[in-house]
């Protein structure tokens, strides 16, 4: 099949290196190719109704590698393929994916890439059925996508929550206090687990590993004991207590755990007690050296993926090599911490505890 013009739309939350991903395939879609590229904006709702469509050549993206958000926007609604039937239920809407690839036809599109995560890929993949060449592109900065050994917007979110620990360092402990920074990572704990290895965190609190507060309690207590009158908390806002659920501000929105386990610790222990929730500056801003790096053989990686004709595929990264992987292999499904892998170990050894450990809580 010969390719002449290609498109790209990003869909769902951002991360920072979606303009690097989108700078990188148009570079070398026209460097490499001599391809047309147009941006489909808002995600899946760009080619849905009067197609809303961008020419993206090397003058468009150029300045974007740093550049944090996507130029082309997106939603995360999640409506896109769904209507309500008459009893009010969500209910499969083939005339969506039917739409897109006729508006897709219609404006001489050969194939479109997406930039998304599990559910984004979900959707990739269908329309994929409805007769359109696709090719995924991981996104999240949650990094729990299954396929892909690290997607971009990771480090720069372990970078801002570390700098964040770093700073909550300094004023628990010149007010003794216990400081619980609340994370992003709705279904795994990556973000919390790692910036909390970085940050030196007493504790870290992630989906996977359901926490009892006396454990906590323990912990902080026992850090008092030798001296150290302040204790750092990390927690992933979809972590919870053992039995008990995840928190929400409102439905459909994770958020509160913080000051739940902030709140708590407040009366198990005699310690004065903060929370801080980070929130989206964990995704906006400029993204680091790794992840613009990231974000260029991604995009890189998607042309090439279009060249060797690899559609219904994920351009993923294993073991430092660029590959392709069935989006079905990863289309709603997450890659959670493994509870017994090396780098929980590691946290462990150093004396960090999840809330899971059963000797301090029947003590
Ligand atoms: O990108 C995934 C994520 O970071 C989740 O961890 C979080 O729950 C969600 O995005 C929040 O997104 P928004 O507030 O944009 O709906």
């Amino acid at each position: 099949m010969a390719i002449r013009k290609v498109a790209i739309l990003t869909s769902g939350g951002d991360a920072p290196g979606l303009n690097g991903v989108i700078r990188a395939f148009v570079k070398s879609a026209v460097i490499e190719h001599g391809w047309e590229v147009v941006g489909i904006e808002d995600g899946f709702e760009g080619l849905v109704g009067k197609p809303r469509l961008r020419p993206l050549g090397l003058k468009e993206v150029r300045g974007l590698l740093g550049r944090g958000g996507t130029i082309l926007g997106s939603t995360n609604k999640g409506n896109f393929g769904w209507r309500k039937n008459a009893q009010g239920e969500l209910e499969r809407n083939d005339a969506a994916y039917q739409e897109f690839v006729a508006n897709a036809k219609a404006e001489g599109i050969d194939a479109v890439v997406v930039l998304g995560g599990e559910g984004s890929q979900s959707i990739a993949h269908d329309l994929g059925n409805f007769g359109l060449p696709v090719v995924g592109v991981p996104k999240t900065i949650d990094n729990d996508l299954v396929g892909t050994d690290q997607t971009f917007g990771f480090d720069t979110a372990i970078g801002v929550a570390t700098d964040a620990l770093d700073r909550l360092h300094t004023t628990a402990e010149s007010h003794d206090r216990v400081m619980v920074l609340e994370v992003m990572g709705r279904h795994a704990g990556w973000i919390a687990l790692h910036a909390g290895l970085a940050g030196g965190v007493d504790a870290i609190l992630i989906p996977e590993i359901p926490f009892d507060l006396r454990a906590l309690a323990h912990k902080i207590n026992e850090r008092d004991s030798v001296g150290s009158s302040f204790s750092i908390i990390i927690v992933a806002e979809g972590a919870m207590p053992t039995g008990g659920e995840a928190i929400y501000q409102r439905e459909g929105l994770l958020g509160g755990i913080g000051y739940y386990v902030a709140n708590q610790l407040a009366t198990l222990t005699d310690k004065d007690t903060r929370a801080v929730v980070l929130g989206h500056i964990q995704r906006g801003g400029s993204p680091t050296p790794i992840d613009r790096i990231l974000a260029s053989r991604y995009g890189v990686g998607a042309v090439w993926a279009i060249s060797q004709g690899r559609f219904g595929q994920l351009v993923a990264i294993q073991n430092d090599q660029l590959i392709t992987v069935p989006l079905l292999e990863c289309a709603n499904k997450i890659k959670p911490v493994p509870v017994d892998g090396q780098m929980v170990r590691t946290a462990r050894s150093l004396g960090v505890v999840f809330g899971d450990e059963e000797h301090r809580i029947n003590q």
